[in-house]
């Protein structure tokens, strides 16, 4: 410590009128301030700490150090009010900024913050760029007299070199301010890649000089869907907007001053349908054809037999690599159907020449006469997982969406990949099983769940791993109709997935996560961003008590909350039961929770209904295994006394993709059975039928199994609530039968594929 800045707390102190100064006493920033997100791969606390203040100078001797130097002065100045002198040299009460050129580790940094310094050395511009990142988040999150940051040495670098964010602005349009700030956020969290959706059936979003109509026509749709696909209801609105060009300069530059990537996608040859209507003639039946205006997948797509679609993308792809510098141009690929195809003379045509043996392998051509293109001018395609199918265009880099799968059997021919799947990945899910929820597209991705991430399949060998280059979080934006909106869903879900992709497997913790969320939330209010306050609601999870019973834990994040229940549908108050240990499930009944925190009730409350059953928290065995996407955590589920909701997002449903279910629940002993029953959902909008029949029957020894109760027709819609009583039967194994609906017919929704079947609480009684 010098005397130079011992003289200068003490005048800071005095003013401030906080504590009196006495001689050379050290002072410290408050115990337990460092709270970084996502967290540094090496941290430790010293007992030192640096007094940030009106007179600390930045030291940066670049144009880069000093474009990085505004960015902290820009937050400095939302916080205090105040900015720091930004100067060539000096060595006390000063935050130096170092850039060196280690381009093995260019996203590295390290920061000491001592007594009269704090240094940043960052490997290339990128990594003092996150040294000030960190750095930031190293300051007092609320507005202080006495702006202290703890002494720290923090050694730090990314897990993964491909860390993105998407935004689909097809379905939904988002202004370049919006998209600004996007870009800061993503900053803040050391994201590294910006995913731009430009191009959707329901409309294009990029303005292309030589296209005109993709202005005029293919940025408009005529209304929009209203409410749940499955009511086919619509707005009566137009809906439009694209950005120019100078707006898209714009937006990369802002991008590359953060340090971001900002990949475009032109979707490819599906969700193509905006442009169609723009240029009919670039599809198989030559149109006419509408802007989308229902979500979901259209059977119109560029036509692949017609040279003009090739010299029509590449013009388009032109012009975008014009506008965009990145490596990579992302060109869709993803749900495309091919039925157009089938009946096209021209794509026929193009089979036979190329001797091609499918549509798949149509695809294929379309995909890697494109890549060739996009190569020869120096760049690399990125395509959604279905460009597996029909043959891998040769360099292509394969994003994962429809699970895993794609994702591995890509890395074992040895390509790159970006793991996007949906279960973990698709921030467009709901977070919360909460009744005033925003409408969503379906599943359900808390933030526990993203954090739970792990990008690197186990299935993969070492070797193999290292295609692996990151994950990504995709916003699909049909149901996300606006800014708060979209802020809503994407934090704080993002602050968790920029742990998984930057911090080390083992630094990995929830509840150390969830405690620094707590400090990082307060930064998220100072940028004004609408996140989503789930994490610390009062949390409930029924769990197998182990005894054939089922108990229910509750628990909240919340600082000082305290959680007051009750069990007979009353609201939980203040004055209601405190809860001190896992709740049992004794009977039918709702259980209702609210964590409180100085007597004020806080988010929502937790509310769960159960049938109490004699099956509830026996064993369970099933003949066949739900699909990956549709499979709760255990076969307890299925007797845990909670019965799926209608929105089918609270992982209680068992959802089998065109195959039957079979489920057998084992009592402790041979007893009277008074009833069974089970629920299915039909939801036809969704894939999702009634089975074509369900049957029942029971067993003494689990071997011989003797029929007691037949359903075959079910309702038209929503929750089939199927029961059976019974008079006169004893056993002690009850076994279910579901068989599915088969494959769905012509003119329905996904026509031809097998049809969804779901079940869910399997009741005893
Ligand atoms: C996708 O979600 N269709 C990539
Ligand atoms: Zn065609």
């Amino acid at each position: 410590m010098t005397m130079k800045r011992v003289i200068h707390l003490c005048l800071l102190m005095a003013a401030g009128g906080l504590w009196s100064c006495s001689g050379s006493q050290q002072t410290t920033a408050p115990k337990g301030s460092v709270s970084i997100i996502p967290m540094p791969a090496s941290v430790s606390e010293t007992a030192d700490s640096f007094l940030l203040d009106k007179q600390t100078v930045i030291v940066a001797t670049n144009d880069n150090d000093k474009k990085t130097a505004a960015l902290f002065n820009a937050w400095l100045k939302e916080l205090t009010g105040y900015e720091l002198a930004v100067k060539d040299q000096g060595d006390k009460n000063v935050i130096i900024l170092e850039t060196g050129k280690d381009t093995a580790n260019a996203e590295g940094y390290t920061l000491t913050a001592g007594h009269d310094n704090i240094t940043i050395k960052g490997n290339s511009g990128a990594g003092t760029f996150y040294g000030v990142q960190t750095l930031i988040q190293l300051l007092p999150v609320e507005k202080a007299k006495a702006m202290y940051v703890p002494g720290v040495n923090i050694t730090d670098a990314p897990r993964f070199a491909y860390r993105g964010l998407h935004l689909d602005v097809g379905r939904h349009f988002f202004s370049v301010d919006f998209i600004k700030k996007y870009i800061d956020l993503m900053a803040m969290h050391k994201l590294n890649t910006f995913h731009w959706h430009l191009t959707e059936d329901q409309g294009w979003r990029i303005e292309i000089k030589k296209y005109p109509r993709l202005q005029e026509v293919a940025s408009k749709r005529k209304e929009t869907m209203a409410g749940r696909y499955a009511d086919n209801k619509y707005d009566g609105k137009p809906y439009g907007g694209y950005y120019t060009q100078e707006q898209v300069k714009e937006v990369v530059k802002y991008a590359a001053d953060h340090f971001i990537t900002v990949i475009p996608e032109i979707e490819m040859p599906g969700h193509s349908l905006a442009a169609l209507t723009a240029y009919p003639n670039l599809g198989c039946t030559g149109g006419p054809y509408e802007v989308g205006t229902r979500w979901g997948v259209y059977d119109d797509v560029y036509c692949a037999g017609n040279d003009s679609v090739y010299l029509f993308l590449q013009d388009v792809l032109d012009e975008v690599m014009e506008l965009f510098p990145s490596k990579y141009i992302h060109i869709g690929g993803d749900e495309s159907p091919k039925v157009r195809w089938e009946k096209c003379p021209k794509c026929q045509l193009r089979m036979k020449q190329e001797g091609l043996k499918d549509e798949h392998a149509l695809q294929s051509y379309f995909i890697q006469r494109m890549e060739k293109y996009l190569n020869s001018k120096g760049r690399q395609i990125i395509g959604w997982d279905e460009i597996l199918e029909g043959g891998l265009a040769p360099n292509a880099t394969v994003m994962s969406w429809r699970g895993i799968e794609g994702g591995i059997a890509a890395a074992k021919q040895k390509h790159d990949v970006i793991m996007t799947p949906g279960e973990f990945c698709y921030f467009d899910h709901y977070q919360s099983r909460g009744a005033n929820e925003p409408l969503a597209i379906g599943g359900f991705l808390p933030v526990s769940k993203v954090y739970s991430y792990e990008p690197v399949p186990t299935e993969l060998s070492a070797d193999e791993a290292k295609y692996i280059k990151g994950a990504q979080a995709n916003l699909w934006s049909e149901y996300i109709g606006n800014n708060d909106y979209m802020e809503y869903m994407v934090y704080p879900r993002a602050c968790a997935l920029s742990e998984v992709l930057w911090s080390p497997k083992d630094k990995r913790n929830y509840d150390n996560f969830v405690d620094r969320l707590k400090v990082h939330v307060k930064r998220l209010d100072l940028k004004k961003v609408n996140y989503a306050k789930h994490v610390f609601e009062v949390t409930g999870k029924v769990t197998d008590n182990g005894k054939g019973g089922v108990d229910v834990v509750l628990n909240s994040k919340l600082s000082g909350g305290k959680i007051f229940f009750t069990t007979d549908s009353t609201a939980p108050t203040p004055s209601a039961t405190p809860y001190t240990a896992p709740v049992s499930v004794t009977r039918t009944g709702t259980l209702r929770a609210q964590v409180f925190q100085d007597g004020k009730p806080f988010g929502n409350e937790y509310s769960q209904a159960f049938v109490y059953h004699k099956g509830l928290g026996k064993k369970v065995t099933m003949a066949s295994i739900a699909d990956a996407s549709h499979r709760p955590e255990s076969n307890f589920a299925l007797v845990n006394g909670v019965e799926g909701n209608a929105a089918y997002n609270d992982s209680e449903w068992f959802g089998f993709k065109g195959t039957d279910m079979e489920a057998i629940v084992e009592l402790d002993s041979i007893q009277d059975i008074h009833g069974v029953g089970i629920n299915t959902i039909n939801v036809k909008g969704d894939w999702i039928y009634p089975p074509k029949q369900v049957v029942f029957s029971v067993s003494d020894d689990g071997k011989t199994y003797k029929e007691i109760f037949k359903q075959n027709t079910f309702a038209q819609q929503g929750i089939n609530k199927v029961r059976g009583k019974l008079q006169s039967v004893r056993g002690r194994f009850v076994k279910v039968q579901l068989q599915n609906f088969g494959k769905i017919p012509a003119g329905a929704a996904g026509a031809g594929n097998g049809a969804w079947l779901f079940a869910d609480e399997f009741i005893i009684e």
